[in-house]
């Protein structure tokens, strides 16, 4: 008989993971709003003036074992993550404004906390950014890179890549910059050697984005994508990720909206409820919003919150309950609201004999508050993904959906969108390499 706790699945030892010794650089691609509230946030908790509310890596603990065995230590204290003591952080962005500036501009914080906190955040200073207008039409950036061609540009990151390097002791790259047009994937995708030639040849398909995507993977860093981008969702991408051992996952931080969205979609899929129609709609003010209000970066946002609920309902396995179900989803930039969000789902369902009932969400969100804990939580999981030997060589880290709007599978395999079922993969993941028993809720052993 199986048990709850699967002893028979342990693979990997604890000792196969290398400790995270020394410092941890990070490299933030686009330091506005979430990034500023991310780095302001990790010194604030440094200095023990706020708690890293959100955070899974900080205040999540792990059960081991069986239930009665009443052991679930903090999943920081469980696998060797990097000490938030040990970040040391710097980043890209198109205007020079330093980490201080950036962030009185966003006003996600309290003036009292960025004042705080001012003498650190002013040090650091954006490098310049690789960055094209075509690509994110709302935005006009002056601190940008010259290049004579996209292999250019490429090879300047890199070249900021080694100059960190040696100053830490690894390096992870999280793109946090402004949404992208909708790019669809071209022949220049599909292989290394298409994409150096595109690189070469200036091609339109190849965006800032994947410019620094491929100079992370290109020197083994790994790279977490905050946005809805293309990016590292292509052939050539997941090939230099393996090729280099640099972890990939994911794109477009799971934060708010399609967050719930993948708590209550399972849930009416759970109990065999219809779903006929599901309208999103948003309001939003930061600069997000702005890029946003652009039908091309839009595009791009809607693709990626458009999936979770195809993949939850699987209308093929139960068109009774899903085939005709209308999916909407609106994102209205609204200034005065500033970074905080207000989204409104209607929910049209149905139950016994097809009576049909409503729902109404309403969450009064904010945007970057709800977003800076992923991207820690990332930074950290895919430093660990890098020391983990079973883990760092196989490209797509799928366990890390969890954060994750448009999570990213291996070719043919369907992505797996629901929070749970994402949160259980990802424990069971950690007790994977620490070479503990996976659990299976299974229980049985209890009645014996
Ligand atoms: N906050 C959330 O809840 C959330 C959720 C999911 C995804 N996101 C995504 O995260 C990203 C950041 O959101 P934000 O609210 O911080 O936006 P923001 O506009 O405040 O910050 C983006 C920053 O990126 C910079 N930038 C743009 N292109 C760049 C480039 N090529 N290189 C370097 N810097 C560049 C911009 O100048 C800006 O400072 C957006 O793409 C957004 O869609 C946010």
């Amino acid at each position: 008989m199986g048990t709850e706790a699967q002893g028979g699945q342990k693979t990997a030892g604890a000792n196969k993971v290398a400790p995270a010794t020394g410092k941890l650089g990070v490299m933030v691609v686009g330091l506005g709003a979430v990034a500023t509230t991310f780095i302001a946030g990790v010194e604030a908790v440094r200095r023990g003036l706020a708690k890293p509310i959100g955070s899974l890596t900080q205040m999540g603990t792990i059960r081991l074992g069986k239930r009665t065995d009443n052991t679930s230590p903090l999943i920081k204290d469980f696998a060797p993550l990097a000490d938030l003591n040990d970040l040391v952080f710097t980043g890209w962005d198109i205007f020079e404004d330093n980490v201080y500036e950036s962030a009185a501009h966003a006003q996600v914080l309290d003036k009292d906390l960025v004042e705080q906190l001012k003498p650190y955040l002013e040090t650091i200073k954006p490098m310049p950014a690789v960055f094209d207008q075509y690509y994110v039409k709302r935005l006009h950036g002056t601190h940008v890179k010259k290049g004579k061609n996209k292999r250019d540009l490429a090879d300047q990151v890199v070249a900021d890549i080694r100059a960190f390097k040696k100053t830490v002791d690894r390096v992870v790259m999280i793109w946090c910059a402004s949404t992208e047009i909708f790019i669809k994937p071209t022949a220049v995708h599909q292989s290394i050697e298409a994409f150096e030639k595109g690189l070469e040849n200036d091609d339109i398909a190849i965006s800032p984005s994947q410019i620094y995507a491929y100079a992370a993977l290109s020197e083994g860093v790994p790279f977490a994508n905050g946005a809805p981008n293309l990016t590292v969702d292509t052939p050539a991408m997941v090939e230099l990720s393996k090729k280099n051992a640099a972890p990939i996952c994911g794109k477009d931080f799971k934060t708010g909206q399609t967050m719930m969205k993948t708590v209550l979609a399972p849930a009416f899929k759970a109990r065999m409820l219809g779903v006929s129609g599901w309208f999103s709609t948003n309001i939003l003010g930061n600069r997000d919003g702005e890029v946003l209000d652009d039908p091309e970066s839009f595009k791009t946002k809607e693709e990626s919150k458009l999936g979770s609920l195809d993949y939850i309902f699987q209308p093929d396995l139960y068109p009774t309950l899903y085939k005709d179900l209308y999916h909407k989803i609106r994102i209205n930039y609204y200034p005065p609201r500033g970074d905080q969000k207000e989204a409104w789902d209607n929910i049209d369902i149905f139950g016994w004999l097809g009576y049909p009932m409503q729902i109404k969400v309403n969450f009064l969100c904010r945007d970057s508050i709800l977003a800076a804990p992923i991207a820690l939580d990332l930074v950290l999981f895919m430093d660990l993904a890098k020391r983990t030997p079973s883990l760092r060589s196989i490209g797509i880290q799928e366990w890390l959906s969890f954060y994750l709007k448009s999570p990213q599978s291996a070719p043919g395999l369907y992505p797996e969108h629901d929070l749970f079922i994402q949160s259980m993969k990802l424990k069971n993941t950690l007790r994977h390499i620490m070479g503990a028993d996976l659990i299976t809720h299974l229980g049985l052993e209890y009645y014996d």
